[in-house]
């Protein structure tokens, strides 16, 4: 496993981690025992960082989480997050006040069973939020009384990753970066290198169409509440297929396949300083660690930004 360092936090850390989303159903039904195979794989293989979020299964993911790390808490930078609510009446808003924040992160650190988070992060707040928001101060506060060690923001437009390292307090900024999905690399990891904001690139598989292994034919798998089941219909779908399908010429010689080369391209980016793909299980888990035993030849990365720069057009 290769380590870099997560910004100015001094932490140092793996440079693939695992992303626990799956774990909680949004990718389909899991069974517990799959969940905890790729967790227990993370440890093996040197994998020192796990995303969460109370979010995920709407707590469900940090429960499995904090059982999952008895007894080895210590080993492990654990990072959740709290804003986007998920039961209740206000389920599917983002709420950010001061209280709510801090109501919710102590719920965070008791599903965890632990009496410090190593990353907490606001899940998605707007310009504003990061701007104006009470919730600094909640955070700073949480980082005095050591129940979090350092604090950051996941981002979804590139506007709110701008402003956020511009506001300066974000210590870590989480954003969708992959080979279809290059944007971060113009707009926000120039900004983050100089202010030594630490990147957290999330989505590195395109939720599964940077693996090679999907086809047209499997947009009728995503159903109900699979997070896939809205956006890979169609020509869409489509479409972004036909991309990784004009990306598979990086699979050469050490690089043995698709997910290998999509990993191997977020780590090669100086800014980034983790790549977090979800693992449903011990064979995604190994094959996304192999990700960091990969360099992208220089030709390769020349033609994929090559390929980006004209939208993938033929
Ligand atoms: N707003 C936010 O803060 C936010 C939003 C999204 C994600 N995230 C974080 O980022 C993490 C990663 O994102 P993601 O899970 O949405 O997308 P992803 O990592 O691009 O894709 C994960 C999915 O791809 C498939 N996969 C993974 N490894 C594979 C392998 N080696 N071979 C074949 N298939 C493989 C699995 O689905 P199947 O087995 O079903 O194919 C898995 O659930 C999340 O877990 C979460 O921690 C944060």
């Amino acid at each position: 496993m290769k380590y870099k360092e997560l910004g100015k936090t001094g932490l140092r850390i793996s440079a693939v981690g695992l992303g626990t989303m799956v774990h909680a159903g949004h990718f389909g039904a899991m069974k517990d025992s799959e969940s905890l195979s790729a967790i227990d794989t993370a440890f093996e293989l040197g994998v020192n960082f796990i995303d969460t979020s109370d979010a995920y299964g709407a707590g469900y993911s940090e429960t499995l989480l904090g059982n999952a790390l008895k007894g080895r808490r210590d080993k492990v930078i654990l990072a959740t997050k709290g804003g986007n609510v998920m039961v209740g009446p206000n389920r599917g808003k983002r709420i950010f006040d001061a209280d709510y924040i801090s109501q919710v992160m102590d719920e965070s650190l008791k599903r965890l069973q632990t009496d410090y988070i190593d990353l907490y992060q606001l899940h998605n707040p707007t310009v504003d939020v990061i701007e104006h928001g009470e919730v600094w101060q909640v955070l700073e506060r949480a980082k005095q009384a050591g129940k979090i060690r350092h604090y950051g923001v996941s981002i979804n437009t590139m506007e709110e990753g701008v402003a956020a390292i511009k506001d300066g307090r974000a210590e870590t900024v989480q954003v969708e970066y992959n080979l279809l999905a290059q944007e971060p690399r113009e707009t926000i990891f120039p900004l983050a290198e100089k202010a030594n904001v630490g990147i957290i690139a999330r989505v590195p598989l395109k939720r599964g169409i940077l693996t090679g292994k999907l086809t047209v034919a499997d947009e009728t798998r995503f159903q109900g509440e699979d997070v896939r089941a809205r956006s890979f219909k169609g020509e869409a779908f489509a479409k972004e297929l036909a991309k990784a399908e004009q990306l598979k010429f990086l699979v050469h010689g050490p690089v043995k396949n698709l997910c290998q080369a999509a990993i191997a391209f977020c780590i090669a980016h100086p800014a980034v300083s983790v790549v977090i793909p979800g693992a449903r299980n011990a064979e995604q888990m190994r094959e996304n660690a192999s990700g960091a035993d990969v360099d992208i030849p220089a030709a390769d990365t020349d033609k994929v930004a090559e390929l980006w720069q004209r939208g993938f057009a033929a």
